[in-house]
């Protein structure tokens, strides 16, 4: 059966590997989590005074901006509207829910896309589907959905050239018509490069959904490989993940990811060839909070490290060992090889292991050298006569931790 080939922008979005999620709207006042309006059952009429203390002080579309790059990543991608109904865009009349109308008298929407465009970030906007605020979801969904069309059109029109766009909530009701064709219709007609997203949710990972979707989801979850044989289209594959347990800020949510984590994270997610999507919740004022600036500034040093192969490689999945894994970037193959010791003194190293062999089978090609990446330090190896390659990989030298070490085979 046959693969296809990726269409332009869809090979365009796997080449930019990681991005940073962004969720910021009234409910980050609360701090508690961005479905705090429906988990609460706080009223209406009291949620949306929120709107009157909404001054984005301290959001920063350039600084944003310029940490997305530091942390390595590509892409940005803002909840634009949540659930909460929230705009952080002008509606241009739809309604005056929206930041324009509030005290911050700003378009959120418009200041992030041309931040990360000036940074070389590709833009995104996530866009609810599933909202609270509108009555007509419930009432009246066809004038739900000419409000929704009517709100992407906008977004499609005035805000410059859009990476992408990320919707979220066709899972609340499953058995409406939610028009697709005709919400996809407007992006292609306006932005014809950008990609469309439409997430899947919690219980369906991985589904295949509407013709136009160029990318199917994993949220909280690590994908798959893919098999893409007999698909109609090739679709690229992406993993969101918050960066605690919530996507909006939570002052009691302590459960944060460390650095290996990430790192691990986004190792896995390429090692299938799919994108990851790293969130972080801003405060009320629009601020990115300390550990989310600090966590992604150190791992950008890591992405910076391997930026080549983490950006253009894809899957080589013909040769795995247990956790590490295979890449080939332009023409060659990287091992990406997982809890090695560090080497040192045994008054002071915990796990002092000088050489770990690691073997891959089904190298397809004849190996001349196994070297680190990070230092060039060449690795014994050998090779039999059906491509399995031993290497002793070395523990890493005092003084280093990548947590993920990636061999070049030559
Ligand atoms: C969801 C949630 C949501 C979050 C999103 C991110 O489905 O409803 O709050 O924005 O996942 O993937």
């Amino acid at each position: 059966m046959a693969i296809p080939l990726p269409s332009v922008r869809t090979a365009a979005f796997e080449k930019l590997g990681y991005g940073m999620f962004i969720h910021w709207s009234l409910y980050s006042q609360l701090g508690r989590g961005e479905w705090v309006r429906f988990i609460e059952k706080i009223p209406a009429a009291e949620y949306i005074k929120l709107k009157d203390s909404f001054t984005a002080d301290e959001f920063d579309a350039n600084a944003i901006a310029k940490l997305a790059k530091k942390a390595g990543m590509k892409y940005a991608c803002l909840t634009v509207r949540h659930h909460d109904g929230f705009s952080l865009y002008d509606t241009r009349g739809l309604n005056d829910f929206d930041a324009v109308h509030s005290p911050a008298a700003r378009d959120i929407a418009a200041e992030f896309a041309n931040a990360c465009r000036n940074e070389g970030i590709v833009p995104f906007f996530y866009h609810a589907t599933y909202d609270w605020h509108q009555e007509k979801f419930e009432t009246d969904f066809p004038a739900y959905i000419d409000y929704l069309c009517n709100s992407i059109e906008i977004l499609c029109k005035y805000y410059g050239k859009v990476g992408g766009f990320w919707f979220d909530g066709n899972w609340s009701k499953p058995q409406n018509n939610w028009q697709e064709s005709r919400l996809y219709g407007i992006i292609r007609k306006y932005q014809p490069g950008a990609i469309i997203i439409n997430n899947t949710g919690l219980h369906a990972r991985g589904a295949v959904g509407h013709d136009e979707i160029d990318c199917i989801t994993f949220e909280q979850g690590r994908p798959e490989p893919m098999n893409r044989n007999g698909m109609k289209k090739y679709l690229a594959v992406e993993m969101c993940q918050s960066i605690n347990s919530h996507w909006g800020i939570s002052k009691n949510d302590f459960n944060y990811l460390s650095p290996k984590e990430i790192i691990e994270n986004l190792c896995a997610c390429r090692k299938v060839g799919a994108n990851y999507l790293l969130n972080i919740g801003p405060t009320a004022s629009g601020k990115i909070p300390d550990y989310e600036a600090s966590v992604l500034c150190r791992v950008g040093q890591w992405v910076q490290m391997y930026a080549d192969v983490i950006y253009n490689g894809k899957p080589y999945m013909i040769a795995e060992n247990g956790i590490d894994f295979a890449i080939e970037a332009n023409g060659k193959i990287y091992l990406f090889i997982h809890n090695l010791g560090v080497g040192g003194h045994i008054n002071v190293t915990t796990v002092i292991q000088k050489t770990y062999p690691k073997t891959f089978e089904r190298i397809n090609r004849k190996v001349n050298k196994v070297s680190w990446l990070d230092n060039s330090q060449e690795l014994d190896f050998v090779q039999d006569k059906n491509g399995s390659l031993t290497f002793n990989a070395a523990g890493y030298p005092y003084g280093t931790n990548l947590v993920v070490r990636v061999a070049q085979v030559s």
